[in-house]
């Protein structure tokens, strides 16, 4: 039986971080106008999905979930159902056909129009906010975190490259940045909330470009840095045409900012790199990895990697085999094509790799992935590693979660420590995606 009223709204966020980041700001911007979260989804009046339309995959999934609402819907009249983010942009007015259960479409410039959204349901109207506005950037908008350990600020929004495959510019518009002062105004402010860790976000974070000076993500990151010298600093995504040397040098020069890097790769193969329009070669991409590995002694790089994309022949599979051999990324996020509709692969490009070879060049990538991170994690073991504790970890609550420097997940004894803490562990074992271990010395604090 739902419990909440009518105003009690409750977010599915899918997708990126970018999207996570947004349910935030959806939520101060509801809860300004008198809506208030529902503990779950049986307590709310409005059931918001934050969509992501990446993959073929990630839209079956949200499909699936408007089945399941529309169940909901015939049991609790009036309840109202939104689709937020990504995929309502990227399908507008069409996406009311895929569900019946879907009452307004809201894309991710539209946010401010989400109480009228409302109303307008409420008034009988199906509508559609899908509007770009290359100006919004929810300047002034105070976020609800989840969590307060861990906060992300996105610094800039949408993208401007155009990467063959990817559906992100249609769904996120033109690029654009935050001013400078307002990022480093909202890093105070979470200095003063408590917060141990701060992790800058854009879809293509380094190309950064304040809109009230022109300084950079270098000058940007080296700002909030000092802004925040106690906390970790991270950020995410880069992209590798746009990696400086000043940036690197900027990460190796302030402690606090983390020696972590992903830089998506997409492919080892410079044919397949111009046919998915990444703007660099593979020798480019080797190049900065050099770079990087030379400026920041013990640094950690992590990448992202797309099998079977258009015209993949067997050859430029294992160039991106012998990628991963050489470079040894401690993780990676692995996919196999999928096809975007309105996309420049979709439009120019035959997506003719048989989906039986496209999941096999995958799984070779994932069994090399998985024996490199998991060689990797191995060698750790006997080493005494930095985490912040970020929570309990799943299996147990006499363990608890955290992340080292490095952003490898770290599982130890609770023993007396809390999440927020910082300590340090002696690692005891390794899986290709854990390392576990003890706090050295109960007694040692580091925050
Ligand atoms: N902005 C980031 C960059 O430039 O690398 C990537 C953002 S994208 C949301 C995250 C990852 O999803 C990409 O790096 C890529 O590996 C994967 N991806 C994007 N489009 C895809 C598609 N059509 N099929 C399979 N994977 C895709
Ligand atoms: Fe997509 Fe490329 Fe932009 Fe990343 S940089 S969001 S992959 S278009
Ligand atoms: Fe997905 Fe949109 Fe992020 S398509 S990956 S939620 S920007």
């Amino acid at each position: 039986m739902r419990t909440g009223g009518n105003n009690t709204f409750y977010i599915h966020t899918f997708g990126c971080q970018m999207n996570h980041a947004d349910s935030g700001i959806i939520t101060a911007l509801l809860q300004q106008e008198g809506y208030s979260p529902a503990e779950s989804e049986d307590d709310a009046g409005i059931i918001l999905l934050n969509t992501c339309a990446v993959r073929e995959h990630a839209v079956d999934r949200i499909e699936n979930y408007l089945q399941h609402l529309h169940g909901l819907k015939k049991r609790h009249k009036g309840l109202i159902v939104g689709v937020a983010g990504c995929v309502p942009q990227f399908q507008r007015q069409d996406m009311f056909s895929i569900s019946p259960a879907i009452d307004f479409l809201a894309g991710p410039d539209t946010y401010r129009s989400l109480p009228l959204l409302i109303e307008q349901v409420r008034a009988g109207l199906k509508p559609a906010a899908v509007e770009f506005d290359s100006a919004e950037t929810y300047e002034g908008i105070d976020p609800v975190r989840q969590g307060s350990i861990s906060a992300f600020v996105p610094v800039m929004r949408g993208c401007n490259n155009m990467c063959a495959f990817c559906v992100v510019p249609f769904t996120r518009g033109r690029e654009r940045s935050h001013p400078f002062s307002s990022v480093i105004g909202e890093v105070r402010q979470l200095v003063a909330s408590g917060y141990r860790e701060i992790t800058l976000l854009g879809q293509n974070v380094n190309s950064y470009c304040d809109p009230e000076e022109g300084r950079n993500f270098a000058a940007l990151l080296d700002a909030v840095s000092c802004e925040a010298p106690k906390q970790r600093i991270r950020f995410s995504t880069s992209h590798p045409k746009d990696i400086s040397e000043a940036l690197v040098r900027t990460i190796a020069d302030r402690q606090n900012i983390c020696n972590h890097v992903h830089l998506p790769v997409q492919s080892g193969s410079s044919r397949m790199l111009g046919l998915m329009n990444r703007g660099h070669s593979i020798e480019e991409y080797r190049e900065k990895i050099a770079l990087i590995r030379e400026v920041i002694p013990g640094v950690v790089l992590t990448t992202d990697l797309i099998a079977g994309f258009c015209g993949e022949e067997e050859e430029d599979h294992q160039a991106t085999l012998e990628l991963l051999s050489d470079v040894r990324f401690d993780l990676a996020y692995m996919f196999f094509y999928s096809e975007r509709p309105g996309t420049l692969a979709a439009r120019t490009l035959e997506d003719d790799v048989p989906e039986a070879v496209k999941k096999r060049r995958l799984q070779e990538i994932i069994d090399l992935q998985n024996t490199i991170s998991e060689e990797l994690y191995q060698g750790t073991i006997g080493t005494v590693v930095e985490v912040l504790a970020e929570s309990e970890s799943k299996r147990s609550s006499q363990q608890l979660m955290g992340r080292t420097d490095t952003n490898r997940v770290v599982v130890f004894d609770r023993e007396h420590f809390q999440a927020g803490e910082r300590l340090h562990v002696l690692i005891t074992s390794a899986t290709s995606a854990t390392l576990i271990g003890k706090p050295l010395h109960s007694g040692i604090h580091l925050s």
